[in-house]
């Protein structure tokens, strides 16, 4: 398992923890092949949301949903690797164990209308139905503009939150 320096000071005070999901169903694959899971009842809202989408012309890709601490692990410390700066990375990344995605309720969307992962997918069509619409599946956006918890905005990451443990 890579190593890691630790996150830095304040960090946890900022970006909650967050426990691995300890249940997961597939929601099917994401826009690369992959199979992608999400906890039961994240699983069903993000269904039912891109149903709705769909009805109004609107597709909802999916790019990423649940990841592993260990997963979330090797992505930082290949960033690291590479040369990255360690308070750069974590601005993007979040330090293992503190990934909305470890619980399996948060989902990366995209648009076939811009490159996945950009602030580009503000300007899309899906963006703007999912500012509308997201809150009746019990989406929000998790890292808006200008946010305190020191991540970079993020317009394509949501996470849905109708249980505690989401
Ligand atoms: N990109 C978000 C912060 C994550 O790594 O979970
Ligand atoms: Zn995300």
């Amino acid at each position: 398992m890579p190593l890691l320096p630790p996150p830095p000071e304040g960090y946890a005070a900022r970006v909650p923890w967050h426990e691995e999901a300890a249940e997961l169903v597939s929601v099917g694959l994401d826009v690369f092949g992959r199979e992608q899971r999400l906890a039961p009842g994240a699983a069903g809202a993000w269904l039912a949301m891109t149903n709705a989408g769909a009805s109004d012309g609107v597709r909802l890709l999916l790019i990423s949903g649940f990841r592993s601490v260990a997963r979330q692990r090797e992505i930082v410390a290949r960033k690291l690797a590479s040369g990255l700066d360690w308070e750069e990375i974590l601005r993007v990344s979040a330090y293992p164990g503190y990934s909305e995605h470890h619980t399996g309720c948060a989902v990366d969307i995209g648009s076939a209308a811009c490159a996945h992962l950009t602030e580009q997918f503000e300007t899309t069509l899906e963006f703007q139905w999912l500012k509308m619409r997201a809150g009746e599946f019990g989406f929000t956006l998790s890292y808006p503009r200008d946010g305190r918890s020191g991540v970079a905005y993020e317009p394509w990451h949501w996470r849905w939150r109708r249980v505690a443990r989401c």
